[in-house]
C-alpha cells in the first residue's frame, strides 16, 4: 500500500483579497505534494479558508453585508488562485462548513473532559487584525501591535481558558525528543526560548460575538478563531467523521506556514493535541515573509501584488518558477519585478527553452521527425543521476531553490554537451550516425527534466512530455525508475512546437 503523505497551509483569512504572500506557502506546498506523488505517496494536500472571528463579523458589518455572504464571497477568491496557479490540492476547506463544527465540537469536548478547559475573566489588549492577545511589553509605541503596527484594544469578559500552562514540560520534552518538528532549526529555538518563559493559560472562547462555532457545554460562547481554525488540519482528514481516515494521515508531515503564525502552530497547537489525546504535528516549517519594496505586504499599505497580475505576464510556470527557485525557501526574501523578469528570461526563456527547442528542432529535422533513442551509457548519465540526488537532498530540507537547481545543473551540462559535440557540424561532415547520438542523449535528459521539474513547472513539463512523442503524463512517472537513464524510447513521434517560454521584455 502506498505511503501517506500529507502537508497543509494555513487557511487563509477571508477579509483580504489574495497577494503574492499567501500564494507562497500555497506553491510551496504544492511543489512538495506533487514531489511525494512522484514517489508514489498518497498525498493528501489540504487549503482552505478560516472564516469566523471577529475580523470578519466586522468586515461584514462594514459592508453590510451578513458574515455568511461575506465568506462566501472571498473564499472563492482562493479557490480561484488555487486553480490559477495549477494547485493540486485534493481537498479545500472552510471552517464554515458543517463537518467542522461537528468535528471542532467533538474535539473541544474531548479537551473539556480531559479537564484542560476552565471558566475565567479576561482582561486583556487584543489585536483584532491578528485575532490574538498580547501582553503591553510585546507591543510597539502608542500600544500598536508589532505585526500590523495597529492600535490594540482593551477587553474584559468572561472567557474559557485553554490550560497551557500544564503543557510546558511535555512541550519541552516533546522538542528534545524531536528536534526535527520545527524547522529550519533557528525557529525552533524561538519556540524554545518562548516556552521557557513561562506558557500562561489563554483564552478560547469569546460572549461578545457571535460569529463562531458554539461550545458544546456552553453555547453562549463561540470558540475562539484560532482554536477553531488550527483544527482544520484535523477535520481535513476526517476527524469525528472517519477515525480509520484519520489515523492513516495524522499526524500530519508538515504544516507550512509563515514566521508570523508560528507560536500558534508549534506552542499552542500541539498543546490542544496532546489535551485531546492525538499526537503533535510531525514538523512545522515556518518560512519568512515576502516583502515588497522591503515592507510586508498589507492591505493597509496598499503594496499588496495579486498572484494574477504575474501569472497574466509569465504563465502559471513562470509565477512558480520565480517564487520557489529565485526565494529562499525560510528566510525572509524581497519581491523585485526585475529580478523576476531576468531570471525568467535566463533561466526558462534560455536555458530550459533553448535546450527543448534546439534539439526538438534539429532531432525532427534529422531524423524525420521521429526519435533516434539515448544510448545504454553516455556522458550525461552522471549529471542525470546527480540531477535526481540533489534534487532529493533539497527537498529533503524544504530547500526548493538548491533543490530545483539541480536539475538546471543537469540543463546546463546537455547544453555544454550540445556546443561540444556540435550535432549539426557532424551531419554535414556525413556522420549521421553520431549526430543522432547527441540527439538521444539530449532527448533523454528532456524527458528526465519533464519529470524532475514537473512538482516545480508542470504545465510546461506536460506540453515537453507530448512534444517528445510520450504517452500519458510526466507525473504519472515513478522515482527513482522513471528518470532511469535509457528510457526514452526510439522511434517515437516528436514535434518540435513553439517555444515553452517566450522571452519578457521587461
Ligand atoms: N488564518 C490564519 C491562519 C490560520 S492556520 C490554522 C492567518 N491567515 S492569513 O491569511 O493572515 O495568513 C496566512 C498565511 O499567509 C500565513 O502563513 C502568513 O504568514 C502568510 N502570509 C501573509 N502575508 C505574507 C507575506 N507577505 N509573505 C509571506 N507569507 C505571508 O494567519
Amino acid at each position: 500500500m502506498a505511503r501517506p503523505f500529507y502537508v497543509t497551509t494555513p487557511i487563509y483569512y477571508v477579509n483580504d483579497a489574495p497577494h503574492i504572500g499567501h500564494a507562497y506557502t500555497s506553491v510551496a506546498a504544492d511543489a512538495l505534494a506533487r514531489w511525494r506523488r512522484l514517489w508514489g505517496d498518497d498525498v493528501v494536500f489540504l487549503t482552505g479558508t478560516d472564516e469566523h472571528g471577529l475580523k470578519v463579523q466586522r468586515a461584514a458589518e462594514a459592508q453590510g453585508l451578513g458574515p455568511q455572504e461575506l465568506v462566501d464571497r472571498h473564499s472563492a477568491h482562493y479557490r480561484e488562485m488555487g486553480e490559477l496557479l495549477e494547485l493540486s490540492n485534493t481537498d479545500f476547506i472552510r471552517t464554515t462548513e458543517a463537518r467542522h463544527r461537528t468535528a471542532v465540537q467533538q474535539f473541544l469536548q474531548a479537551v473539556h473532559d480531559h479537564g484542560d478547559i476552565e471558566l475565567g475573566t479576561y482582561q486583556g489588549l487584543y489585536c483584532v487584525a491578528c485575532e490574538a492577545y498580547y501582553t503591553a511589553d510585546e507591543l510597539i509605541e502608542g500600544e500598536r501591535c508589532p505585526i500590523h503596527e495597529r492600535p490594540v484594544e482593551h477587553v474584559t469578559e468572561e472567557n474559557y481558558f485553554f490550560a497551557l500552562s500544564r503543557y510546558q514540560d511535555r512541550l519541552l520534552e516533546h522538542y528534545a525528543q524531536h528536534p526535527e518538528a520545527v524547522q529550519p532549526q533557528a525557529r525552533l529555538n524561538e519556540v524554545l526560548g518562548f516556552i521557557r518563559q513561562g506558557l500562561r493559560d489563554f483564552s478560547m472562547s469569546r460572549k461578545s460575538i457571535s460569529w463562531g462555532i458554539p461550545l458544546p457545554w456552553d453555547p453562549e460562547h463561540v470558540t475562539y478563531v484560532w482554536f477553531d481554525a488550527l483544527f482544520n488540519y484535523c477535520t481535513g482528514v476526517g476527524y469525528g467523521e472517519d477515525r480509520a481516515r484519520f489515523d492513516r494521515y495524522w499526524p500530519v508531515d508538515y504544516h507550512l506556514v509563515g514566521k508570523d503564525i508560528l507560536r500558534f502552530h508549534a506552542v499552542y497547537w500541539p498543546a490542544m493535541l496532546m489535551a485531546a489525546g492525538e499526537a503533535p504535528p510531525r514538523c512545522v516549517f515556518a518560512h519568512g515573509w515576502l516583502t515588497v519594496g522591503g515592507e510586508k505586504m498589507s492591505k493597509t499599505k496598499l503594496n499588496a501584488i495579486a498572484p494574477a497580475q504575474l501569472v497574466e505576464e509569465f504563465g502559471a510556470d513562470g509565477y512558480r518558477y520565480h517564487f520557489l527557485r529565485d526565494q529562499q525557501f525560510g528566510p525572509d526574501g524581497d519581491f523585485s519585478y526585475e529580478a523576476m523578469v531576468a531570471r525568467y528570461n535566463a533561466d526558462l526563456a534560455n536555458n530550459f527553452g533553448n535546450l527543448a527547442n534546439r534539439v526538438l528542432t534539429m532531432a525532427v529535422a534529422y531524423g524525420d521527425g521521429v526519435a533516434p533513442g539515448a544510448r545504454a551509457e553516455g556522458p550525461l548519465v552522471a549529471a542525470s543521476r546527480a540531477a535526481l540526488s540533489g534534487l532529493e537532498q533539497g527537498m529533503d530540507r524544504l530547500d526548493f531553490a538548491g533543490g530545483f537547481g539541480a536539475i538546471w545543473d543537469l540543463i546546463h551540462a546537455a547544453n555544454a554537451f550540445i556546443e561540444d559535440r556540435q550535432p549539426w557540424a557532424l551531419r554535414k561532415a556525413g556522420d549521421a550516425e553520431a549526430a543522432a547520438a547527441v540527439l538521444g542523449d539530449c532527448l533523454e535528459v528532456l524527458r528526465i527534466v519533464a519529470v524532475l521539474a514537473s512538482p516545480l513547472i508542470p504545465g510546461a513539463c506536460g506540453e515537453l512530455w507530448r512534444r517528445l512523442g510520450l504517452p500519458g503524463r510526466p507525473e504519472d512517472e515513478r522515482l527513482p525508475d522513471g528518470v532511469e537513464w535509457g528510457r526514452m524510447p526510439a522511434g517515437v513521434r516528436l514535434e518540435k512546437g513553439a517555444p515553452l517560454f517566450p522571452r519578457i521584455e521587461a
